[in-house]
């Protein structure tokens, strides 16, 4: 392929790629405002793995309203939600498929309790890969949006869009470090273990109850890394995108890619020492 034609392939991929970020945070910041009005006003609608796992009816509500608008624009891609399962797109003419990885509100605990970090997480795949993602705070006015290779950035209050960063390295026992804990009290168990084992380790430990908004959050330097096991695709999706285009290394233990089993994210400098940290820990472990 000529030089010519990479680029333009390339700007072709980077257009689509842009159109896929508008369309995610356009419906984010649509569900945010519909999830914003009813807070406080919420009844808990069902349990998933555990009691303490609920879904209200805004969880609900907001997906609905997330995949009719994506489909009205998008009506041959795939959608992935947390509450209505996978839902099969069409081939198209053109191009190579785009599933849709949605979490309508992330950090529902906090929602149910007026805490301010819930958020909706929005992300597009191609090809297996995330391309874009938004994450509205709509308690905070916050919008983080990432596309692949485009950065990461932070749009407040209404304001103009800033360019994100993640913290500089730093050694892992000046480290700021949030993670979150499972539904499940086995799991739980052994996340309490590790934690306990990490936290005379580090400088801190923050628990803020949502996991889009824990990468947001690496991704803006407001921590300076971040650790879970077992969270859905749907948790990371986008904001695993947002806080790699910030420039954090985002992945799981000895070398795998982020997910299920274990997803951190931290500045290159300070990923490994946590990594090895929390290898050294088993935190991969169940009870
Ligand atoms: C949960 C939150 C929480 C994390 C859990 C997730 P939900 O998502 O992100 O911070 O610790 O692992 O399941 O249930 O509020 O969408
Ligand atoms: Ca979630
Ligand atoms: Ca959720």
């Amino acid at each position: 392929m000529s030089a010519e034609s990479t680029e333009s392939t390339e700007s072709a991929e980077s257009a689509e790629n842009a159109d896929l970020l508008a369309l995610a945070r356009d419906v984010a910041r649509e569900a945010g405002g519909l999830l914003a009005s009813f807070e406080g006003r919420v009844t808990v609608a069902d349990t998933k793995s555990s009691p303490t796992d609920v879904v209200t009816e805004m969880d609900r509500k907001a997906e609905d309203l997330i995949r009719a608008r994506i489909l009205a624009e998008r009506p041959l891609d795939a959608i992935l939600g947390e509450e209505g399962g996978e839902e099969a797109g069409q081939a198209g003419d053109g191009g190579a498929p785009v599933r849709w990885v949605v979490d309508p509100l992330d950090g529902t605990v906090n929602y149910l309790y007026g805490l301010r970090d819930w958020a909706v997480s929005i992300a597009a795949e191609v090809s297996g890969t995330i391309v874009a993602g938004a994450v509205f705070v709509p308690r905070r006015d916050e919008m983080f949006t990432a596309s692949l290779g485009g950065g990461a950035w932070l749009a407040a209050d209404g304001g103009a869009r800033v360019a994100l960063h993640c913290g500089p390295g730093v050694p892992l026992d000046r480290a700021l470090v949030a993670t979150g804990f499972g539904y499940r009290a086995a799991r739980r168990v052994v996340q309490g273990e590790v934690v306990a084992a990490l936290l005379p380790r580090v400088r801190d430990i923050r628990r803020a109850g949502s996991a889009s908004v824990d990468l947001c959050s690496v991704a803006a330097g407001r921590v300076d890394a971040y650790y879970e096991r077992g969270l859905n695709y749907w948790d990371y999706a986008a904001g695993a995108l947002i806080a790699a285009e910030a420039g954090a290394v985002v992945g799981g233990l000895h070398g795998a890619p982020p997910g299920t089993s274990m997803t951190v994210a931290a500045g290159p400098d300070l990923f490994p020492a946590l990594a090895l940290a929390l290898a050294g820990l088993s935190a991969e472990r169940d009870a």
